[in-house]
């Protein structure tokens, strides 16, 4: 008798309304795969872009979005030895990741262990691999330094947030919407309210000098004030464009004005001031040793209290529009999850 999965689809370029929840039929599962029945998946802004046709990364529609997922494995393929049914894992899936079962290529996925929760397991692959890589991996942040982060309130700004504070840094400036000052405030950093002028606030808490690190994923315009934050020697790192969507229907005007507003760097200005710009694009890097490196010691700081997913929701798989839109209307404090199990 064949088994039935259920999963979450992009049917066309639309607004969360467009996304269908579809029945299908779960085929054979390949001899170098593993199954997971899929508890948790992670919902993240670049899935909001791709719904709305501006994300280059993402395949053609219609698809199933989803970057990472937790689970257990259910199955395993003939030739998979270093994986076993039961065990607990937490995977990188790309894209299909919104779905009750999945299948994935081992090295995928890690084992968690009875100790890491599956709510807090999905909350971390794509928000803390992406700041780690940033701080750690590219910036090498050391102790002392200080950090400005945007979204603050957001997955990968908590993410930011707890794993500068764990390398040390000494200033951790977070900038979000108003309502969420207080909890920015929670997670040990100083509240910048978006819109403010943070360029003022980053010099004057700093004594004039500016922040070593500044993490802006707004794009255009926005991308030259953050490297204005900067101290010389600082480290600006330009990793979305959120600003392209202000609404939840996709519009191309927009995304042209993010593209048009944003900053042509000169090489010869850097080098004076030894600033450094890095593009980040987790979704088309291709080391994937690194990642992998990366997520391992991540789920080691997670075991080791040093870092903690903040959960902010969990909606039903039915209830996947519900979901896109609540990020939209920027209501998240920490990260939107799926549950599956549905
Ligand atoms: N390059 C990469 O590899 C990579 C990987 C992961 C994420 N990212 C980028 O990092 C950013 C954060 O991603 P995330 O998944 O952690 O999302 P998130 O920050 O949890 O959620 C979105 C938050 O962003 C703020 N925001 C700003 N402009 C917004 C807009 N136009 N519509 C809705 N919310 C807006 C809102 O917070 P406020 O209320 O504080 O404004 C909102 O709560 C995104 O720009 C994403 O594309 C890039």
């Amino acid at each position: 008798m064949s088994e039935n999965v259920r999963l979450a689809v992009y049917p066309r370029k639309g607004g969360p309304e467009s996304i269908t929840v579809v029945e299908a039929e779960l085929g054979k599962l390949a001899p170098n795969q593993i199954r997971i029945d899929v508890h948790y998946a992670g919902i993240n802004f670049a899935d909001l872009m791709m719904r709305m046709g501006l994300y280059g990364a993402a395949p053609p529609f219609p698809f199933t979005p989803g970057y990472e997922v937790s689970g257990t494995i259910i199955e395993i393929g003939k030739d998979v030895r270093n994986r076993s049914v039961g065990d607990r894992v937490v995977a990188m899936t790309r894209f299909g990741g919104y779905s009750t079962i999945i299948d994935v290529f081992p090295d995928q996925s890690f084992i968690l262990g009875p100790k890491i929760d599956l709510d807090a397991a999905a909350a971390m692959p794509v928000t803390y691999t992406t700041a780690y890589h940033m701080l750690v991996h590219l910036g090498n942040i050391r102790e002392g330094d200080t950090v400005l982060i945007h979204h603050a309130a957001g997955g990968v700004g908590t993410a930011a947030a707890q794993i500068a504070a764990a390398k040390g840094a000494s200033l951790i400036i977070g900038t979000s919407s108003a309502p969420k000052k207080e909890f920015v405030e929670s997670m040990g950093m100083h509240h910048v309210t978006r819109g403010e002028d943070f360029i003022e606030q980053c010099k004057a808490l700093t004594d004039g000098r500016g922040v070593d690190h500044a993490l802006d994923p707004v794009g255009g315009r926005h991308l030259l004030k953050s490297y204005r934050a900067l101290a010389k020697g600082g480290k600006l790192y330009a990793f979305g464009g959120s600003s392209a969507v202000p609404w939840k229907r996709p519009n191309l005007f927009a995304a042209l004005w993010m593209w048009w507003r944003l900053p042509r760097f000169d090489p010869l200005r850097m080098m004076n001031s030894n600033k450094a710009v890095f593009g980040i694009h987790l979704g088309t890097w291709e080391k994937e040793d690194i990642l992998q490196e990366q997520v391992k010691e991540l789920i080691s700081m997670h075991k080791e209290g040093v870092i903690n997913p903040v959960v902010d929701s969990i909606f039903q798989l039915s209830d996947v529009a519900k979901a896109h839109t609540y990020m939209h209307d920027r209501k998240n404090r920490g990260k939107i999850l799926l549950d599956c199990r549905d």
